[in-house]
Formats: C-alpha cells, structure tokens, sequence
C-alpha cells in the first residue's frame, strides 16, 4: 500500500466523511477530558496495564499524544502526513511489544464511545447514520495502519513518487522470488546430503570404509540435515511474511563445524585442528546463545 490516497479508496472514504468528521470536531473537542478519562479506566483494567504505563510521568505524556490522535481524526487533513504519524504509533506500540489486542480492544472501547456521543447529541436518524458511517472508516482506517506495524514493521513503505513506488514494488517482488529460489535450493541440498548418507552406508558394504568413518559421516551428515531443516524452516517463516532468525544460520555454521570435528576426531595429527575449530564453536555457542536470549530475529 502506498498512500493515504490508495487507502481512502478501499475504504470509500470520500468528501462526505472529511465533512462529517469536521462538522464532529467541536463536539469531540468539548469531550476530550471525559474521553481520556474514559478510555484510561478501560485500559486500565488490562492485565499489564501498569507494565506499560508505569507511572504518572508516562501516563501523562500518553494522555498527551492520545488526546492529540483523537482531535486529529477531526481535522479534516488526512494526507501522507497522518498516514505516517498512524505508522508511527503502530511502531512505538509493537516496539514496546503491546499486544495487538490491546489496541484493537481500546479501539472498539473507543469507538463505542464516539457512537454514544453521537447518539446524544444528534437526534436526525440520517444525519446520525452518515456521522457514524463516516467514524467507523476512519475507527478502521486507524486500526488497519496501526496493526500493519505489527505484522510487519518494515512492509507499510510510503512512498513519496510513483517510481519509488515502482521500485519498492519490483526489489520486493525480487526478494520474494530469491526468497522462493533459496528454500528449493535448501530442498535440493537436503536431497544431496540424504545422497551422501546412503552413499556412506554403499561405501562401507561395498568399497571397505571403516565402520568407525561411516557412522561418523553419517552423523555429520545428520547434522547438516538438521542444520538445514531449521534454516528451511525460518526461510518458510519468512516466505509467510514472519520475520526470519538470524540464529538459525550460526546453527547451520555450528552443525558444519561439529561435522568437521567429527571427522577430525579420527584422523591423529589433527588435534590442532580440532582445537581451533572446538574455539570456533564456542564462540558461535556464545553468540547463539545471547541471540536467543535477546530475542534477536531479524
Ligand atoms: C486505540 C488505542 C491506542 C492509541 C490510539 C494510542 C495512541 C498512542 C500514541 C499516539 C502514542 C505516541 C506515539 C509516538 O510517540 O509517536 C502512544 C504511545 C504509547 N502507548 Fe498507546 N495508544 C493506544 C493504546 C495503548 C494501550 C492499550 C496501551 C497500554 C496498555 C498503550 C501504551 C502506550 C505506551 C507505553 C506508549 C509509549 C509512551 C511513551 O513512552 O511516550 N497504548 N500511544
């Protein structure tokens, strides 16, 4: 999606709404106290209220920028600028990990809310209808931007010229058919290293490989296997728009290197050889392990 313009367009947002929403200004204006009051006495009763918004100083710098969200729904300018400002408070919610839930659950609050007012101020059943009409799309315009961060914070670009546009559309579309090459490529490889098992298992019934050389060959091979299986796996992920972890290649370095070690370990002379690749692993070890802890999986 590449602008509010585009957006406006699945939505039917049209002149009627933008009228509508600034005809309702004044009177959400005369509200605003008693919706941040309202809306914090229903947040408040989430679990992780308090986690979130931990005292005074933040909660009051939220009621701050959420009175400033509300008021803009009212005026009338929905431009790339207000398309960005929703990306942005869809970015700092998914970076502090709120559950999506959440925002959806305070924007059905919130939405009951506008109705209510409505409904006491206007007493014309058309009038009321259109007025409500023209809430609810903008209510879901802002719940559609601000929860498309959290599927992905990187796949809402706004675009600023249509080549750009163009562009972002083609890389993407490259990345996602290298993305495709890469997991039949993973398949063939996994095809190939089943290859190498049975051909371990040939050498030793036909050509006199040593038992000791063939189960290790064939345990490295297994390694690679499943070292291959987690990185398919995270490529499959990203295929289906999650995001990839990185972790999953320092696994595929550590099962290659383990595979080494194995075959190594019976060959003499190459202990110094193992000793630097027993360094290697500890170090990838390391680096995995502070990966998964740290939650890093881009
Ligand atoms: C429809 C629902 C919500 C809206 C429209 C909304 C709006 C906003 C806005 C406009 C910001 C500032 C973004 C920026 O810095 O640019 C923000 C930040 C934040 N929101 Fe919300 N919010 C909603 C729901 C919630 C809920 C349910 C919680 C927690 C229970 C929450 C917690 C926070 C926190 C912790 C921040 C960062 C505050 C800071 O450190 O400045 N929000 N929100």
């Amino acid at each position: 999606m590449d602008t509010l313009h585009e957006i406006k367009l699945i939505y039917s947002f049209n002149d009627k709404d933008v009228e509508n929403l600034k005809f309702l200004k004044s009177i959400m204006e005369a509200n605003t106290n008693e919706f941040i009051a309202g809306v914090y006495s229903f947040i408040s009763n989430f679990e992780d209220f308090s986690k979130f918004l931990p005292n005074d100083e933040i909660r009051n710098r939220h009621q701050e920028k959420l009175k400033f969200w509300f008021l803009n729904m009212f005026s009338g300018e929905y431009d790339n600028d207000y398309l960005r400002r929703l990306r942005r408070i869809g970015e700092v919610h998914s970076d502090i990990k709120l559950p999506s839930h959440y925002v959806s659950a305070t924007m059905n609050y919130i939405r009951n809310y506008i109705h209510s007012i409505i409904l006491r101020n206007f007493t014309d059943g058309d009038k009321k209808d259109s007025l409500i009409e023209s809430i609810n799309k903008i209510l879901d315009i802002n719940l559609d931007i601000i929860i498309s961060s959290y599927i992905d914070e990187g796949k809402l670009y706004i675009s600023h010229t249509k080549f750009e546009s163009r562009v972002i559309k083609l890389s993407s579309k490259f990345s996602y058919i290298l993305d495709l090459s890469l997991v039949l490529t993973l398949m063939l490889a996994t095809a190939m290293v089943f290859f190498l098992f049975f051909f371990e298992i040939y050498r030793f019934a036909f050509s006199g490989a040593s038992f000791e050389t063939t189960v290790v060959d064939i345990l490295g091979a297994m390694l690679i296997i499943w070292a291959i299986r987690e990185l398919l796996e995270e490529e499959v992920k990203k295929l289906q728009g999650k995001k990839f972890a990185l972790s999953a290649f320092i696994a595929l370095a550590m099962a290659a290197l383990l595979r080494k070690v194995l075959i190594f370990s019976l060959a003499p002379h190459k202990s110094h050889e193992v000793a630097i690749l027993g360094l290697l692993i500890l170090v990838l070890g390391i680096v995995y392990w502070l990966m998964n802890k740290k939650g890093v999986d881009t």
